[in-house]
């Protein structure tokens, strides 16, 4: 099987919110590192397949100027039939190997490269980490996603037990369909649970039986897929005078994702970042990184991360729950379940000035100033909540609107999604499946039709389309107008 297996078999193209220039922008803000503003930046995708992460960057960022490189040709003019169709004119797309990239395709504020890392050879590999040194500007952020050890360890007893009989057969379809059998067979057998291992097992095949055709194709039956652990990544970074600045999902190197005892322990026995994260992905089972990189001459420091809050802006769909019988505690929950409850009266009045924003951020400026409470009292669990995925961080202000304007509008490339595929990438670079609704709406979202002329349009009352306006608002599909955002 050669890198021509995604011509062969497509491979799904989905946006990833994590790789996103802005969510890169302030990792390197909070680290010291003054990186390029999102407005009018350059930035390189290596494997961007057929557009899935690349388009959307470059549709709601035009003032920036986007390069997309992948080697199946096949994917590349898919990318470019959606872009030509959209009309975007700060795309270009490569059809060419990694291989072949030199100087001449310039300096990049941001490098981008999701699932190749893992899935190809140690060549190619070594070429990306030399990309980013040799084309990253000189306070550019990579970001360099990879499969890891050792949440691997359990993937790959599964993924030696599907491949055995499968790779025996010739040609994707035959190789899936027994990859499928086999996957049915050994949950069968591990059922019962007649051995510790098996329930371990078990729950990775139920997980397996769920991955589409393609993805069973490439992350399972694939010839390639080599993890890493942290600190091996870090030191072959290293060797290529690369500099490791953290995760771009800040929940891996966040100490509050082990049990309060372990946090202590580990704070003394792993005084470096990097040992430190290690051990949390040892307890934490991590499968996945997002490692963002930095020039080794570049300095990182997180010492001063509460004082760099202030040129942010801060979102999150939170909901206050109800579940709290202390009048003293507020709890905050988000959609993925994920909860904050606090004691305290300034983070509680900040983190309500959030959800009632929702989805619009607040400058951070305005949660400090209209809190009664000094800030520094909460600036640290602000930023825990960062950490925990429960706020957002953001060097521009949302680009999500929460008011319907008289004439809404999404974006191009949602508007084209929303006729002719089954998601579309919100303005936070998220995929959202939308109900039949709501997908019919989007289409006509083009800033020019007024409510009521979207309601002739889509067969509606006026009073439905406007409740269906304020459902794709929350799924922060309605852009603003604001210059700024
Ligand atoms: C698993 S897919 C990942 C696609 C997308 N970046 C993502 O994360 O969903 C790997 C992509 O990398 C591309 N690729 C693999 N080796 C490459 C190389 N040497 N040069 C350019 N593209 C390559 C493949 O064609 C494919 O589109």
């Amino acid at each position: 099987m050669t890198t021509s297996a995604y011509d062969q078999v497509a491979y799904p193209s989905y946006p990833f919110p994590a790789s996103h220039p802005d969510r890169l922008a302030v990792a390197a803000h909070l680290s010291g590192i003054d990186a390029a503003g999102v407005k009018s930046c350059r930035v390189l995708e290596l494997g961007c397949g057929a557009g899935g992460n690349i388009l959307p960057l470059a549709d709601t960022l035009p003032g920036s100027q986007f390069v997309g490189v992948d080697v199946s040709s096949q994917q590349i003019d898919e990318a470019r039939h959606v872009c030509d169709a959209i009309g975007l004119t700060n795309l270009e797309l490569l059809d060419r190997d990694i291989l072949t990239l030199d100087k001449s395709l310039g300096e990049f504020d941001y490098v981008l490269c999701h699932g190749v890392f893992s899935w190809t050879t140690e060549e190619v590999r070594r070429k990306i980490l030399s990309v980013c040194t040799t084309n990253l500007s000189p306070h550019g952020v990579a970001l360099i996603n990879y499969n890891t050890f050792p949440g691997w360890h359990l993937h790959n007893w599964v993924r030696d037990m599907i491949r055995t009989r499968a790779l025996t057969f010739a040609g994707p379809a035959a190789q899936i369909r027994e990859a499928r059998t086999m996957i049915d067979v050994l949950i069968a057998a591990f059922k019962p649970q007649r051995q510790p291992h098996h329930g371990l097992l078990l729950g990775e095949l139920e997980n397996m039986k769920r991955y589409s055709d393609e993805f069973l194709f490439h992350a399972i039956l694939n010839f390639q897929n080599q993890p890493f652990y942290l600190h091996e990544f870090v030191s072959c970074c290293e060797d290529h005078a690369l500099r490791y600045i953290g995760d771009a999902e800040p929940a891996l190197g966040w100490i509050g994702t082990v049990a309060h005892d372990t946090a202590t322990q580990f704070s003394q026995l792993c005084p470096d970042q990097v040992v430190l994260e290690q051990h949390l992905d040892f307890v934490n089972n991590t499968t996945s990184r997002r490692s963002l990189l930095c020039r080794k001459s570049v300095a990182v420091s997180r010492e001063e991360q509460a004082q760099r809050l202030a040129e942010l802006h801060v979102s999150g769909s939170l909901k206050v729950a109800s579940d709290t019988s202390d009048p003293n505690v507020s709890v905050f929950q988000n959609p993925a379940g994920r909860k904050i409850a606090t004691r305290d009266a300034g983070l509680s009045a900040a983190l309500l000035a959030v959800a009632n924003a929702w989805p619009a951020s607040v400058p951070y400026d305005t949660l400090t100033r209209d809190s009664d409470v000094g800030r520094s009292t909460w600036e640290p669990d602000l930023l825990n909540c960062h950490a925990a995925g429960i706020i957002e961080f953001n060097l521009r202000p949302s680009p999500c609107n929460r008011d319907l304007d008289e004439r809404p509008a999404t974006t191009r490339l949602a508007r084209r999604q929303a006729a002719n595929q089954d998601f579309v990438t919100n303005l936070r670079h998220q995929a959202i499946r939308l109900a039949p609704a709501q997908r019919q709406l989007l289409q006509y979202l083009d800033g020019t039709h007024t409510h009521a002329e979207l309601a002739t349009l889509t067969a509606n009352n006026e009073a439905t389309v406007i409740e269906t306006l304020q459902q794709l608002a929350q799924q922060s599909l309605i852009a603003c107008g604001d210059e700024d955002a």
